[in-house]
């Protein structure tokens, strides 16, 4: 047994990049659906970064390791595992070789709970008979897959050979090595490289019953038969957007950019995995309503895959910029009216996130430090949607878009391939404009480290909103009296983006009755829109007027999606109603064996409850 010390870049990885870095890894690994789990090795090609470096430091989870191995010697490599970390998982230790760089192979198991990985058994799909396995990574999950540096200091290319049922496909966060190869046992061999240097938690994998559409020349998508058409119409603007995201960020490094519609239980909206963006099936509103998910994973192709953020403290580094560039994309495919529009919907879920987290929680600053906190426990709208605020407003400051988009793409190919702080940033924005006045009059210690709204708000075009706010009002100063003054025309006018403004509009005012929401029904039908995001927020709405007729309908959405950002506000609603809490439990128990880890244990805090039984 050794100690528990973290890495010194990352206080959520015991490795140690700075006296021995992964640099390639190499997976050869079989999905066994009997067993739920991945069994194998890992090959890690290690550079000493210190001379006298004597091992190499591995984050893990639940894994079983057989046996390590020096492949130039053929010889077996001592190992050691120090006490299990609560929160972190097992440090590795492997004593290494004495030359500077070294292949080693590590035979191991996964278990078949691996918080990354997600295992559905045939009925759990859309086709219903064959199973399906995938993995979620992010933030800090790879080490419940295979040992590995896991910290975003660490960028390692990989290649993968994946053994599988010969009826199902595997695809990665690589590029595929033609198509798959059939042994005689009745599986296939899938193989894969990715050769831009990555952070561990960009390592993805699903395996199912996958068919594919060709939506550009370097896009297809991916999905279960039963929804690949609607899945080729919503994202088929793909393209497009790929290239406005190079107009602002320069050349797409990764070659191709494919789509995978993820299972109803997929816990994000999307996931930036390299070559394969993953996305959930919440996005099909039949109108490309809500690909602006699609854009914000293709901008993460530059802010978070190329420049990445060193540990999770710097998260608004990923998700701020990625939002920044997400809305330049929405701006020059859409206008500036419905660029700002995005900005101001944006500040909605910012000031829900801080309502619910508390203004002085050290967690709403913009870098926050995760010493002993989980990254998930830590999520939240800020990094997003701060982070994008701080970026308008350093934008602004120095003299609008014409000065500031070239700026930004000297900073992305200035840091490619690298992982970065906050202080990278703010020396190079300082420099890059030191000879812009206001540029360095940013109070960058109030930006980062003061807790709450933003201090300073933009001044957004307010002209999409105005109407959605009108009508707020309209309803919030309604006296009840007859006739009353709303039709069904109030919401023609308005798109999707607008509807879901009103909703949110309505969820932030103080107090809403009963009466009022189920007018609204009557009048405006929102129980039949399919839109996720306009059905979410109609059903929170109407949970917190108390209307006891629509919990079985939100029960339903929240146990049919996995998507955390709809699940968890609809548990946690439903859950501090004294009327409604024993139902959500008892509801909840009874899914949460289908629903993923993160996911489960997150509704398990939201309830107040504990996870096991
Ligand atoms: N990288 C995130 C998802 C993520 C964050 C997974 C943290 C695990 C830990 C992804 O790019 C994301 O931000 N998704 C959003 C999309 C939205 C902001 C457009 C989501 O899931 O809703
Ligand atoms: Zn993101």
């Amino acid at each position: 047994m050794t100690e528990n010390k973290f890495s010194s870049s990352d206080p959520n990885s015991f490795s140690n990049p700075d006296e021995a870095v992964v640099k390639c890894i190499h997976l050869s690994l079989n999905v066994d659906f009997n067993k739920k789990i991945l069994a194998g090795f890992v090959e890690l090609e290690v550079k000493k970064v210190e001379d006298n470096a004597t091992e190499l430091l591995l984050d893990t989870e639940d894994l079983k390791i057989n046996s390590v191995i020096d492949l130039r010697s053929g010889n077996n490599l001592e190992f050691t595992f120090s006490d299990p970390d609560k929160i972190f998982g097992t440090k590795l230790a492997i004593k290494l070789p004495d030359n500077e760089e070294s292949n080693i192979r590590i035979l191991y198991e996964t278990s078949s709970k691996a918080s990354a990985l997600q295992w559905l058994a045939a009925e759990q799909t859309a086709g219903g008979k064959l199973p399906y396995m995938f993995s979620q990574c992010q933030p800090i999950h790879c080490r419940s897959m295979l040992p590995c540096q896991d910290s975003p200091a660490v960028k390692a290319k990989y290649t993968a050979v994946i053994t599988a049922p010969s009826e199902l496909r595997v695809l990665m966060s690589a590029i595929r090595d033609g198509e798959p190869i059939k042994n005689s046992d009745g599986t296939s061999q899938h193989k894969f490289h990715q050769d831009v240097p990555m952070p561990s938690y960009l390592i993805a994998i699903a395996v199912g019953n996958l068919e594919s559409r060709e939506l550009g020349p370097r896009s297809c998508v991916w999905s279960e038969p039963e929804y690949v058409d609607s899945a080729a119409y919503e994202f088929a603007e793909t393209e497009t957007m790929l290239k406005k995201a190079e107009e602002v960020c320069g050349p797409y490094v990764w070659g191709i950019y494919d789509i995978l519609l993820m299972p109803p239980s997929f816990p994000y909206g999307g996931m930036e995995n390299p070559c394969l963006t993953f996305v959930t099936p919440t996005l099909l509103a039949g109108d490309r309503s809500l690909a602006g998910v699609v854009a914000h994973e293709i901008s993460h192709s530059w802010t978070g895959n190329l420049v990445t953020n060193r540990n999770f403290e710097h998260f608004w580094l990923n998700e701020g910029f990625t939002m920044f560039v997400e809305r330049k994309i929405i701006q020059r495919m859409q206008g500036e009216k419905i660029h700002q529009f995005s900005a101001i919907n944006g500040l909605n879920d910012l000031r829900e996130a801080i309502k619910v987290m508390g203004a002085d929680s050290p967690l709403t600053k913009l870098v926050v430090n995760l010493e002993g906190v989980h990254p998930d426990d830590a999520f939240s709208s800020c990094p997003y949607e701060k982070g994008f605020t701080f970026l308008f407003y350093l934008e602004t400051q120095v003299g609008g878009p014409d000065v500031f988009e070239p700026f930004l793409k000297k900073y992305l190919d200035h840091y490619k391939y690298q992982s970065i702080d906050t202080n990278d940033f703010k020396k190079f924005f300082l420099e890059y404009f030191d000879k812009n006045e206001k540029s360095q009059k940013v109070d960058w210690d109030k930006w980062l480290y003061t807790p709450g709204m933003p201090p300073i708000i933009p001044d957004y075009d307010k002209s999409l909103v105005l109407p959605c706010t009108e009508l707020t009002n309209k309803w919030i100063k309604w006296d009840g009296s007859n006739p009353n003054p709303f039709t069904e025309d109030d919401l023609k006018c308005f798109d999707a983006l607008q509807i879901q403004e009103f909703l949110a509009q309505l969820l932030l005012a103080n107090s809403f009755t009963l009466s009022k929401v189920i007018l609204m029904q009557e009048i405006y039908q929102l129980n039949k829109y399919k839109n996720s995001e306009i059905r979410f927020r109609w059903l929170r709405l109407c949970i917190k007027a108390r209307w006891y007729d629509v919990v079985p309908l939100a029960l339903e959405f929240a146990t049919k999606y996995g998507r955390m950002k709809f699940v968890r506000p609809i548990f946690r609603d439903l859950g501090k109603w004294e009327e409604t809490r024993d139902e959500a439990i008892r509801v909840f128990r009874a899914h949460q064996h289908q629903m993923m880890n993160v996911t489960a244990a997150m509704v398990a805090k939201d309830l107040e409850i504990s996870l096991d039984v």
